[in-house]
């Protein structure tokens, strides 16, 4: 039994799926899913992201929560957060520049909110018992401030895609080609009425799940205090396109295509995670990652790692130009806080242009 044979034979019983369903099952399912069953990050897996890229970016990420740490005023105890942690390279980076910090790691427990088994072994290999892990959100105990960082976390939260017709919204679904095969239809919406007006043709996604981590995150940093930073691709304005993407050894592949066998992601709905976090009492703000790491520092760290050891300046100067590089992912990728109100985190708090 495949994964592919198991969603057919589903179809077939109880008709087509919907594209956040079909995400869920090639990511999570417990017996095939991507994530549950045969994660593989980095050069030699299926992907790679930015704290693979270079350590620069862990580094500067650790250097934002002890900056954030200190606006807020020193607070005796936090709980510093990675959710969607991966391999643990970038909280492995963070806690190395952290041990800099004075203070913050005594008043920091760290905690790692992840529902993959294998990767859950990884960061333990990695990251030895520094750390605490949670299933989800709701488990981390409350009641002190949160800092909490997540890279490509929005991106593998499952998304529902609608496609504007002549007649109207019709939402995507997975069903069965005549032979049995999976593929792409569309059925009438009952959502069509909700949504934005649209040229014939257009695709327009939606994620309630994305939108319920802003909520939650939102609902929990105005309780308690704190910032969360969402990194991610994706959109900083309402849009269309269709970003279902599946990535197999780094090459883009059909995400019909074996499921449960490649990681498959949608484009990170800002506007909608920052509003539904507003809506719960926070402030947000978004930045291109170009900008954010700029803003940090990255050039004179790149500078100080190239002083450090001279034969590495090309690969530095390689990792640097991926990581912020307009047409790398310094601009696809967006950089969004979520904050209570009051004070605002670096370097969001520089105006515009400096
Ligand atoms: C694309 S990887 C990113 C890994 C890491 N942040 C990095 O930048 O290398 C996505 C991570 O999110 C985790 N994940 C997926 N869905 C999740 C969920 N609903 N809650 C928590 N973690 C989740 C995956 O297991 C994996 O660790």
């Amino acid at each position: 039994m495949s994964l592919k044979r198991r969603l057919a034979d589903q179809i077939a019983a109880n008709g087509p799926i919907t594209v956040a369903q079909y995400m869920i099952a090639c990511l999570h399912d417990p017996d095939f899913g991507y994530y549950a069953t045969r994660p593989a990050l980095g050069a030699g897996g299926d992907f790679i992201t930015a704290p693979l890229v270079s350590q620069m970016f862990g580094e500067l990420l650790g250097v934002w929560a002890a900056a954030s740490w200190e606006l807020m005023g020193r607070p005796d105890e936090v709980r510093f957060v990675e959710m969607g942690p991966g391999d643990g390279t970038l909280m492995g980076d963070m806690l190395k520049t952290l041990r800099h910090a004075p203070g913050f790691l005594d008043a920091a427990d760290v905690w790692l909110v992840e529902t993959s088994a294998p990767l859950r072994a990884l960061q333990a290999e990695r990251l030895g018992d520094r750390v605490q892990w949670a299933a989800s959100l709701e488990e981390l105990p409350d009641g002190a401030p949160l800092i909490l960082v997540a890279n490509e976390l929005l991106d593998c939260l499952p998304a529902r895609q609608f496609v504007r017709t002549a007649i109207g919204w019709s939402e995507q679904v997975i069903g069965l080609d005549r032979d049995g095969e999976l593929a792409f239809g569309l059925i009438p919406s009952a959502a069509a009425g909700l949504l934005p007006d649209a040229r014939p043709g257009e695709v327009y996604e939606q994620s309630p799940a994305q939108a319920a981590l802003g909520a939650a995150l939102g609902a929990r940093i105005a309780a308690d205090g704190g910032a969360a930073l969402l990194i991610d691709y994706g959109r900083a304005e309402p849009g269309f396109g269709d970003t279902l993407q599946a990535l197999r050894r780094h090459q883009k592949v059909d995400p019909l295509d074996d499921p449960g066998t490649a990681d498959l992601t949608i484009h990170a709905d800002f506007p909608a995670v920052m509003g539904a976090a507003a809506r719960e009492g926070c402030e947000t703000a978004i930045l291109t990652q170009c900008d954010f790491l700029a803003r940090l520092g990255i050039g004179a760290r790149a500078e100080a790692l190239v002083r450090a050891a001279p034969e590495k300046s090309a690969t530095i100067g390689r990792q640097l130009t991926r990581l912020i590089a307009g047409d790398e992912m310094g601009e696809l990728f967006k950089v969004c806080v979520i904050h209570s109100p009051g004070w605002t985190p670096p370097p969001f708090d520089e105006s515009e242009g400096e």
